[in-house]
């Protein structure tokens, strides 16, 4: 579904991901891992075509999409949802949801409906202002939004990132139904949901891949993860 070879990308002069290459097949969550600065970020923002990869290959499906901006990659399905948890604050969290509806051509009844299923709490919520969710709300927010349309493959960016251990188990349930819609490459740090959802896990170090786990029963084993977070 998704495959990376060779990819290298660099800020102006400096290099930060080389020849990083791996595949996440259709209904598969790879998850991502690594230390602050080991390029996981950059390595998402590159496939989503936020920016320019120097050299490499990145097929989605049959497609070459390797230098394709996020508005070419919407329509394919693409989505990615940042570190930053972006929403729009002044904008309620029903009109967050119709923004996209409308971005994506869905109807509102029906983005919502999906949205809802996601997360059912999210109902009394929805005439509340964005900027006043707390961090888990917007992050199940932005995770609802990128369903809208008819997405098939997800990028997020640290989903559990400060959030509270209450929180985080909401957000591996959520993580758990998309995974019956969609695929997905996922960078987290918190081993417990990397074990419990994914089917491939990529340890980054330095822009270069570390290390690829592919077996269960290794996934399972997180011990060996922890020296590279
Ligand atoms: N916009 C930028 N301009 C220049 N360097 C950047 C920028 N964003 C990140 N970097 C650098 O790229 C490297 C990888 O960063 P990043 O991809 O954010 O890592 P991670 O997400 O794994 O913490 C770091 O050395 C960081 O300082
Ligand atoms: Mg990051």
């Amino acid at each position: 579904m998704l495959e990376i070879r060779n990819l290298e990308a660099a800020y102006g002069h400096a290099k930060v991901l080389h020849d990083v290459s791996f595949r996440i097949e259709k209904g598969e969550m790879g998850f991502f891992i690594g230390r602050n600065g080991a390029g996981k970020t950059t390595l998402l923002k590159t496939i989503m075509g936020l920016l320019k990869p120097q050299s490499g290959s990145i097929r989605y499906g049959e497609e070459e999409i390797s230098g394709k901006s996020p508005e070419e990659l919407y329509p394919l399905g693409l989505r990615y949802v940042g570190q930053e948890k972006k929403v729009f604050a002044n904008l309620t969290v029903r009109e967050n949801i119709e923004v996209a509806a409308f971005g994506s051509h869905e109807p509102m009844d029906r983005a919502l409906e999906k949205v809802i299923a996601l997360y059912p709490k999210l109902k009394n919520f929805l005439h509340i202002k964005a900027g006043q969710l707390s961090g888990g709300q917007r992050q199940v927010l932005l995770v609802g939004r990128a369903l809208v349309g008819d997405p098939k493959f997800l990028l997020i960016d640290e989903p559990t990132q400060g959030l509270a251990a209450v929180v985080i188990e909401d957000i591996g349930v959520i993580l758990k139904k998309l995974k019956e819609q969609v695929s997905a490459a996922i960078v987290e740090q918190n081993l417990a949901l990397v074990k419990y959802l994914a089917d491939r896990v990529y340890i980054l170090k330095e822009g270069k891949l570390a290390k690829e786990i592919k077996e269960k029963s290794e996934i399972a084993d997180t011990q060996g993860m922890e020296e590279y977070l």
